[in-house]
């Protein structure tokens, strides 16, 4: 652990107040509000949380005990209540009036619409979950879902929970090696997957990469692979393993009685990159889980029942578990759930796509916005000012820092200075939204994602623990449990211990492995970025050692390093230096390897891991002991001069080389 010493840039002054007719019909308006929220969580901790958990699910039978900290930090909320996270989704809105109120507005890649109902959906999903009983599947088991952005995607992840399956949702640009590490990980029962997906007018595969990731071997667990018709493409079919969801959920029956759960019981298992080793499986709760998800959308996002909602994620991140799948069915609202992409047909996608909607809540992370201003800057007629965008009230972003500028152009091009934007700081592990502005009360700050939401015991350390004052850059933990935080890594508990809750900190204090800076007035969080190998790419988590194995994992490799560059669009960008084994290639023959090495990463990861920039060296820049020396390598990807101390060095003479690319 490395600790911060990043300082706040230049310091932010602009200071935007809550809209005063946002904040007038708001759930929790002005800063009154939000303090006497806060003020009740430090009073009663688990009064506070045990009467929200109250109010906001429904459980078939109530919890006695809130928090159970016996175990810690295998902390257990709610532990002897039980629920069913589907039947609060769906059920719930059957019963309280809104059974032909439109649960989803599908937009597909080529621009077709249709509207979901939650009565339909509430069929479907018990077709499905029954489609999955009849062939074995019950509660514990874990199933991958290997899908595109659908209706069906959404439905396979609540019939698991309807049945008490954990599903494990792996995004489908991952590769094949990927998608087999993370099956035999889970140990997995089934596959639910599509023929393949539409993105951008091309058909991609999906079916093909789970035959390639089966064949791969090790997957014995595996007994059904059941597959969503979305293209009709042509597909290989293995009698007796796999299926079409159609001849799997036709014949079954529209009830399905759910299955009671436990709110500990895993609702689901989400891989993420950490700094070392291979993906953590981040395990999450039924019960905790589904409250937060739940609450944040009424308290973040203020949903209302005519709103209408589009968060841009995948369900492959924990973005699309807790704002598509689970947050917005949990409180009723409508939701767009978008299959294509930003820029087809063109890069007015977003803007058209509201306007054709009457999208009145919008999320999406700061890489689409950047990517979004550039295209608008090349291209006027993809301007958001050449749409109506009259319908957004309340706009949010999420996945990484957002600079300045691209807020002021969210802020007075799409949010027409009149809605609030909730710059949402939260991880895969925290399972919901932890610091953003409240759009009623907190007034923002371009940059800073401000304050804790209530309950939320987030505080600025140093390297053993204790608090900093404000103003003085620190390790961003979380001082009290809650209850959508990860239960365990998977598979290994020790590392959930080691990885969230070292003994360095005491052992009781979440590790979030962000740097973050308080403000000496308002006392507001700017994140500073990881303080661990983790890059965040276009808002998409990577570890530098995984991108290292697989390069290293590549006949032609020797070695190699893998740091992150500042990236006006993507924020990072992935820069590898990289030892062959032959003599360093120079001119045509270094973009050759380069482009071999990046398709190379491309098929172990997934696109999403190839390097942007791969420099080819004699050598590493190594300390005598050996040591890679990753922190001169950032200074020469950013292309910087370098002015620390190389006298530790084995071999500074490299570093000369690996300036720029050969
Ligand atoms: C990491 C978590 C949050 C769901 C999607 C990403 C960075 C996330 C913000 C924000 C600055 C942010 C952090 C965090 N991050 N949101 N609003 N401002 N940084 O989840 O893949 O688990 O990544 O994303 O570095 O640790 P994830």
């Amino acid at each position: 652990m490395t600790s911060t010493t990043t300082q706040q840039g230049p310091q932010e002054s602009r200071i935007f107040p809550s809209p005063a007719a946002f904040a007038a019909q708001a759930t929790v308006s002005g800063m009154d509000a939000y303090n006497a929220l806060c003020a009740e969580a430090a009073a009663d901790y688990e009064g506070f949380w045990g009467r929200l958990a109250k109010e906001n699910l429904v459980w078939q039978k109530p919890f006695t005990k809130v928090l159970n900290e016996d175990n810690a930090p295998f902390y257990k909320w709610f532990e002897d209540g039980h629920l069913n996270v589907s039947y609060n989704c769906l059920d719930r809105n059957l019963q309280n009036g809104n059974a032909d109120k439109t649960a989803i507005i599908f937009e597909a890649d080529d621009g077709k619409s249709v509207h979901v109902t939650y009565k339909e959906l509430h069929e479907k999903v018990c077709k499905f979950a029954n489609g999955l009983k009849s062939r074995g599947i019950k509660k514990g088991d874990r199933v991958i879902i290997y899908m595109s952005m659908s209706v069906e995607g959404v439905a396979a992840m609540q019939a698991c929970a309807r049945i008490g399956a954990t599903h494990s949702v792996v995004f489908g640009g991952f590769s094949a090696k990927s998608l087999q590490e993370r099956i035999i990980d889970a140990g997995a029962v089934a596959v639910i997957t599509a023929d393949e997906q539409m993105r951008g007018g091309k058909q991609l595969p999906l079916k093909a990469i789970v035959d390639e990731a089966l064949a791969l071997g090790g997957c014995d667990t595996i007994k059904d692979v059941i597959v969503y018709k979305r293209t009709g493409g042509n597909i290989n079919f293995v009698a007796g393993r796999d299926l079409w969801l159609h001849d799997l959920v036709d014949k079954q029956s529209a009830e399905c009685e759910p299955e009671w759960v436990d709110a500990e019981h895993p609702l689901f298992i989400l891989y993420t990159s950490g700094s070392t080793g291979t993906p953590k499986g981040v395990q999450h709760s039924s019960g905790g889980y589904l409250l937060w998800a739940a609450l944040t959308m009424k308290w973040s996002f203020d949903i209302k029942p005519n709103d209408v909602y589009w968060c841009t994620a995948d369900i492959g991140w924990v973005t699309g578990h807790s704002y598509i799948a689970y947050g917005p069915t949990a409180v009723g609202a409508t939701q767009v759930v978008f299959e294509g992409i930003p820029t087809f047909p063109n890069a007015g996608r977003f803007w058209d796509t509201i306007a054709k909607h009457k999208v009145s809540i919008f999320y999406t992370a700061p890489t689409a916005i950047r990517s979004l201003i550039k295209a608008s800057d090349l291209d006027a007629s993809v301007h958001p000012k050449n749409y109506d965008l009259s319908s957004v009230r309340l706009l949010g972003t999420v996945g990484e820092p957002i600079n300045p500028e691209a807020w002021m152009w969210y802020y007075t091009q799409v949010g027409r200075e009149v809605c609030p934007i909730v710059d949402t700081f939260w991880q895969t592990e925290t399972g919901g939204h932890m610091i953003t502005p409240l759009p009623g009360a907190t007034p923002m700050v371009p940059g800073s994602c401000t304050l804790p939401l209530p309950g939320i015991m987030a505080a600025i350390v140093d390297e053993s623990g204790a608090d900093v004052p404000n103003g003085q850059g620190g390790i961003l933990v979380v001082k009290r449990p809650w209850p959508s935080m990860i239960r365990t890594i998977w598979n290994n508990p020790d590392r959930f211990k080691s990885s969230y809750f070292p003994e360095e900190l005491g052992g009781k204090m979440y590790l979030a492995g962000d740097g973050a800076i308080r403000n000496k007035d308002t006392g507001y969080f700017t994140i500073t970025g990881r303080i661990d190998d983790v890059l965040n790419v276009s808002g998409h988590r990577m570890g530098t050692m995984e991108i290292e194995s697989a390069l290293v994992a590549n006949p032609l490799v020797a070695e190699a390093a893998v740091v992150g560059k500042p990236d006006e669009t993507t924020g990072e960008s992935i820069c590898a230096f990289v030892v062959l084994k032959q003599a360093r290639p120079t001119g045509e023959d270094a973009k050759k390897l380069a482009l071999e090495l990046r398709n190379w990463v491309a098929k172990e990861i997934g696109p999403i891991a190839k390097p942007k920039e791969i420099r080819f060296g004699d050598n590493l820049p190594k300390t005598r002991s050996g040591k890679i020396m990753r922190r001169l390598l950032r200074v020469l990807a950013k292309g910087e001069t370098i002015t620390q101390d190389v006298s530790t060095l084995e071999n500074p003479a490299i570093l000369e080389q690996l300036k720029e690319a050969s």
